[in-house]
């Protein structure tokens, strides 16, 4: 037990603090920030960052860090479709991307990554450069990056340069980023008429599932014969790093697509990888989780049937921010938030998350399940999506209108989501329900009569440990006016 955090225990540290939050107002000034202050912390959805601080010892004489909030600029958040590229600003969100559905060929594979990535709510904040900067193998977007053959790009006050997606990644965790330079964003080349290509996940379930693999694929076909002319696949969360497979590439070239060339290049694939063990799956398994994920991925190819562009709720819609922000926050500094319509203002104070600062400033029924995003017991709107308020720091949600489970109904009457759960008897103990409720309301407010799927991958980021979720569904589906009319 850590004396110096006091009584907690050490599954329970504060973490690494947040001392100072710098909110440039255009990206040319977050250059400049980032060039005057080379310690500062880039941030954007924070739903990596903040676990990584939370999960750093801590240490109470250290001031705390700075972070340079890069979330909700809008020159940042713009999918731009040239003659020859695709370009990806560095605050797009995976569910900007999935909203995106048909926009180019390329975007799409990258669509089918950022679809399987965690739940609506941190689809909602976290961002694709975020995720490949934070260069885990594990994460989604980089083998689909990977294989589309992406460039990052790179500004710094000394310019810009431009990496090879292959190039950027330096080792576990580790990227060709250098002090002060900050990702502009990634450019994704168009495909030819012959280009085809898949993204494939498996993970041990269905929804908030770090992958125990995915493959990125992306094949040229001769126009006369439909042999495969260049190949790019590459695999993830297998490896300390994405895998390229170069023999595998070479096997594919000049070969027809079918099943028995999907056959032999997977078992080429699970022959290369180099397989860890760890608590998503031992080294055998993942193994043979290659082999099928990329005999599945290149019969898809073929298979017209798997084309279809598949889609989910998204909760809401990409949280902008505040404008113009206040540039510069520290634990003094008074955030002033709209909640449920009446204006709160306080100071961050120890509040590093916007859940903290909810339950300590405002009396919310708001809960803290998980703290790291997992649970969606913690959700609320912000900006009008809904969102995990656990990985939101206090500061980004300066000048922001949140909507928590009190906001939901009037003074007379409940919402209709509240009383159809309270109806279908949707509650147990009663500790997820806020953020069901919430997530629900989005959700209806996106479908008005959502179908049972949609209702099961809408809430797919709030779980209940009543594990009630039969009567919840039954809530949502059977006893909802099917014109929607509430
Ligand atoms: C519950 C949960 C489930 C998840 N599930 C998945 C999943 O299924 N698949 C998956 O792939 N990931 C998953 N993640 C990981 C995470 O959501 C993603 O990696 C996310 O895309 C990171 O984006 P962000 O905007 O939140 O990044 P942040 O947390 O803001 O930043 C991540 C890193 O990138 C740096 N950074 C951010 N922007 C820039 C920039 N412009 N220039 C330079 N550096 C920058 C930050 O300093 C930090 O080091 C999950 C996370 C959680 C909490
Ligand atoms: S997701 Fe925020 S407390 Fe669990
Ligand atoms: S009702 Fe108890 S956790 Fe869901």
């Amino acid at each position: 037990m850590s004396t110096k955090a006091g009584l907690l225990h050490e599954s329970q540290r504060l973490g690494t603090q947040i001392n100072r939050v710098l909110r440039p107002a255009s990206w040319s000034e977050a250059i400049e920030l980032s060039d005057s202050f080379p310690e500062a912390v880039p941030v954007a959805g924070a739903t990596d960052l903040l676990l990584d601080l939370a999960r750093q010892p801590t240490d109470a004489e250290a001031s705390g860090i700075t972070l340079l909030d890069l979330w909700g600029l809008a020159e940042c958040s713009q999918i731009n479709v040239g003659n020859s590229d695709v370009v990806v600003g560095c605050g797009v969100t995976h569910n900007q991307i999935i909203q995106e559905v048909g926009l180019d060929p390329a975007l799409d594979l990258l669509r089918l990554a950022c679809l399987e990535i965690g739940s609506p709510q941190l689809r909602n904040r976290a961002t694709v450069v975020g995720n490949i900067v934070t260069a885990s193998p594990a994460n989604d977007t980089i083998s689909a990056l990977v294989a589309l053959n992406a460039v990052v790009i790179i500004d710094s006050l000394t310019g810009e340069r431009e990496v090879p997606i292959r190039k950027f990644f330096k080792g576990f965790r580790n990227t060709a980023l250098r002090r002060s330079e900050l990702v502009r964003a990634i450019r994704i080349p168009k495909w030819g008429l012959n280009t085809i290509g898949t993204w494939l996940k498996i993970g041990n379930r269905s929804a908030q599932a770090i992958s125990v693999v995915h493959a990125g694929l992306v094949l040229e076909l001769n126009e006369a014969t439909s042999a495969v002319t260049t190949a790019d696949v590459a695999i993830g969360s297998v490896s300390e790093t994405i895998g390229v497979s170069a023999a595998l590439s070479e096997y594919l070239i000049g070969k027809p697509l079918n099943a028995e060339t999907a056959a032999a290049a997977a078992h080429i694939a699970a022959r290369e990888i180099q397989p860890i063990d760890d608590i998503r799956g031992t080294a055998a398994y993942r193994r043979s989780v290659t082999e099928t994920a990329v005999r599945r991925a290149l019969l898809s190819l073929f298979d017209t049937s798997a084309s279809e562009l598949r889609t989910t709720p998204l909760l809401g819609w990409m949280v902008g921010r505040s404008e113009p922000p206040r540039l510069d926050l520290s634990s003094q500094t008074e955030v002033s938030c709209k909640v449920n319509e009446s204006r709160v203002s306080a100071s961050i104070g120890a509040a590093q998350t916007l859940l903290e600062w909810l339950r300590t400033n405002v009396g919310t029924g708001t809960k803290e399940g998980c703290a790291e995003g997992e649970c969606g017991a913690c959700t609320v709107t912000l900006n009008g999506a809904a969102v995990t308020s656990c990985l939101v720091p206090t500061a980004q949600a300066d000048g922001a209108s949140i909507v928590t489970v009190e906001g939901l109904s009037s003074e007379e009457e409940l919402h209709p989501v509240q009383q159809r759960f309270l109806d279908e008897f949707a509650v147990q103990c009663g500790f997820c329900t806020p953020g069901f409720l919430v997530a629900a309301k989005a959700l209806n407010d996106e479908i008005k009569s959502p179908s049972e799927d949609e209702i099961r991958a809408g809430l797919a980021g709030n779980l209940c440990r009543c594990t009630g979720y039969y009567s919840i569904v039954e809530a949502l589906t059977r006893s909802l006016p099917s014109d929607g009319s509430y």
